[in-house]
């Protein structure tokens, strides 16, 4: 029996950081498992110009503990108005490594996002040519589209047709929740890849539902039924190079979670190798976590792989009920569920 893995020192392909506080609070836990994250751009207000990446970037760095070596990949929140100068600029000066789209309304402060992706034609032309990658919440927000099919009537409407008419776009389809959106990805070009969460691959819709509305096991895109979950673990543990590691790790507190009106999120990141590592093991797949977890996204982002290892020892351990972040009580993923593998350094 395997009883410790080294592999090169993991990227976090898309995380939510937030700001102030919070940032503070949650920003070590990344680090200490992640060389480097995509940070997800959808504070208030939103993170749209060069001028806001820079110094988010800055406050980021200023929260990192200082015995942590970490860089956080800014990316651009865009808007109807996105000005595609600006992005390319940022882009080019190296302040944005990518620039998100959120469909107006799909998520937390997605207010200011894209109402129609016809809007920002010219932005996206401006990034097919700079080579600046796009990351997508992948889905529709019309009413009449029930939301368990919000991801796959996305690919239909807005996806397939946006990568046919810019196939030089790179696109990263970010946290895939569906069967639909596996088979979109492994039939797309090289310039389309995936993200894929640890809650996808662990729960369905069932954890959120059964017995009791399960707050902490909300998030957008919602989990979906099992035959999405197995089509996402395959794909995780398949070695395709078009699938890679993005926790989503989204922070809110107990109380905005445990509400009447709940926010979408999952804290998964204080745990997040040892979750995704279950899963490898459970498909038999620990040769291929390397590749998932560390390889394949610096490739498709067109940067170079992490020189340092980190190594997770086969010790149980045990999820707290809850994490003080300092303003905020947080529930993390796997709260009280007790893992086989540990993170080592
Ligand atoms: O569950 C989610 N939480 N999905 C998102 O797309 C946004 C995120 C957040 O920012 O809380
Ligand atoms: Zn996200």
């Amino acid at each position: 029996m395997t009883n410790s893995i080294t592999i090169r020192r993991p990227d976090d392909w898309h995380v939510h950081l937030r700001d102030g506080a919070m940032l503070q609070g949650v920003v070590g836990y990344t680090a200490r498992q992640f060389a480097r994250a995509i940070v997800m751009p959808n504070l208030t207000p939103p993170v749209t110009d060069v001028a806001r990446g820079i110094a988010y970037r800055e406050r980021i760095l200023a929260a990192v503990p200082a015995d942590m070596d970490f860089t956080p990949l800014m990316t651009a929140y865009l808007t109807d108005n996105s000005d595609p100068a600006e992005l390319v600029r940022g882009h080019a000066e190296g302040v944005f490594t990518a620039a998100k789209l959120y469909p107006a309304g799909a998520t937390t402060n997605s207010d200011s996002g894209v109402t129609d992706v016809a809007n920002i034609r010219g932005v996206l032309e401006a990034m097919a040519e700079a080579g600046m990658p796009l990351c997508v919440h992948g889905e529709v927000t019309s009413a009449d589209v029930d939301i368990f099919d919000r991801e796959a009537v996305f690919i239909d409407r807005s996806l397939a047709p946006l990568i046919r008419d810019l196939p030089e776009l790179k696109v990263i389809f970010e946290h895939l929740t569906s069967e639909e959106g596996v088979q979109f990805v492994e039939g797309a070009g090289a310039n389309v890849a995936a993200t894929i969460t640890p809650q996808h691959l662990h729960i369905n819709r069932n954890a959120m539902l059964v017995g009791g509305i399960r707050p902490h096991a909300y998030c957008l895109p919602v989990a979906k039924r099992e035959k999405h979950r197995l089509a996402l673990r395959k794909a995780a543990t398949s070695g395709s190079a078009k699938f890679f590691l993005g926790t989503d790790s989204a922070p809110h507190a107990r109380e905005a979670k445990e509400s009447a009106c709940g926010c979408a999120g999952i804290f998964n990141a204080p745990f997040a190798l040892e979750s995704y590592l279950a899963v490898f093991e459970e498909e038999g797949a620990l040769g291929r976590f390397e590749g998932f977890a560390s390889l394949h996204g610096p490739a498709f982002y067109g940067m170079p792989v992490n020189e340092e290892t980190v190594t997770l020892e086969r010790v149980e351990c045990t999820v707290p009920a809850s994490i003080d972040a300092g303003a905020a009580e947080l529930v993390p993923f796997h709260a009280g569920e007790t893992l086989r593998w540990r993170f080592a350094g």
